[in-house]
């Protein structure tokens, strides 16, 4: 079983002993609900690290809407036995008093990174993205984490946070895992209902599209975006929020494809929100 700390003084002696007697940290933040794609990343963070660090913490600070924040999956009883089943060495599962005794006056202000795809719709999701991960990399003096390349923004402004900042943290992107239709796991797919879960798909089946229409050639980027939109608008049950094709590293949206891109969507189903993105090549 994992030791289950609640507490940053307790996380960080555990952090110095391990830091005392050389062996190297490996720490996959998350917000609980684990599944597959989280086991991924621990089983990775297993492979190379000697201690390994699970955060749970579903982070008000980046919900931009309290009906989300209240119905995120809270089920801390599994996550633990999936972390004990995949050698965990820590599970880091504070409070919400703990990491914020007071709202935080200063934060990690994120640029350009988040000015389009989900950074358009959530406003300040990405700032308190970057705060709590900046707050749990000083917490847990991590030598890698490990982030799943789902959400492909999310990891681009991670990968700037400890560049532009400094943060002696090598970031380790991991792929996406997918169910064997082609849903990207999420936590939020347990909230599908059977029917919903059954048009859900129409996502990643539109950036395949994408995929495909960039690899045999096609360059102009509206072109590939109109194809993919027309699939998800065509099926009535699904609301298409955004569907772009970006640059890899600052996520801008490009017109020209010249190099290697990403094309990124999200879509609501219901009242479930859901993302996806696929890295397209041309040949
Ligand atoms: O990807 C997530 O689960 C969260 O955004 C993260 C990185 C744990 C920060 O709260």
């Amino acid at each position: 079983m994992p030791e289950v700390l609640t507490t940053i003084p307790a996380l960080r002696d555990r952090v110095g002993a391990a830091r005392l007697s050389g062996r190297s940290i490996g720490f996959v933040p998350t917000m609980g609900a684990l599944h597959a794609g989280h086991k991924r990343l621990i089983d990775l963070a297993r492979s190379e690290c000697d201690l390994v660090i699970v955060s749970i913490f579903v982070n008000p600070l980046q919900f931009d809407r309290q009906d989300d924040l209240e119905r995120y999956p809270r089920t801390l009883d599994a996550d633990v036995a999936l972390c004990s089943a995949s050698g965990v060495d820590v599970v880091f599962a504070p409070s919400s008093l703990e990491m914020y005794p007071s709202p935080p006056v200063c934060v990690v202000d994120v640029g350009r990174v988040a000015d389009h795809l989900c950074g358009r719709f959530r406003p300040g999701h990405f700032r308190g993205v970057a705060t709590v991960v900046m707050k749990l990399f000083e917490i847990t003096q991590p030598d890698r984490a490990y982030f799943g390349e789902k959400d492909a923004q999310q990891l681009a402004v991670i990968r700037h946070l400890v560049s532009d900042l400094n943060v002696p943290v090598e970031i380790v992107g991991v792929p996406t895992v997918r169910e064997a239709d082609g849903l990207a796991l999420s936590s939020r797919n347990q909230r599908l209902q059977p029917g919903e879960r059954r048009v859900a798909t129409v996502l990643y089946e539109a950036l395949k599209d994408a995929q495909a229409r960039i690899a045999a050639g096609e360059r102009e980027a509206a072109r590939v975006t109109a194809a993919a939109r027309e699939m998800i608008e065509r099926q009535p049950a699904v609301k298409l929020e955004y569907l772009e094709i970006v640059d890899p590293l600052d996520m801008q949206p490009v017109a020209r494809i010249d190099g290697p891109v990403v094309a990124a969507g999200a879509i609501w189903v219901g009242g479930v929100r859901l993302i996806d993105n696929v890295i397209c090549v041309p040949p």
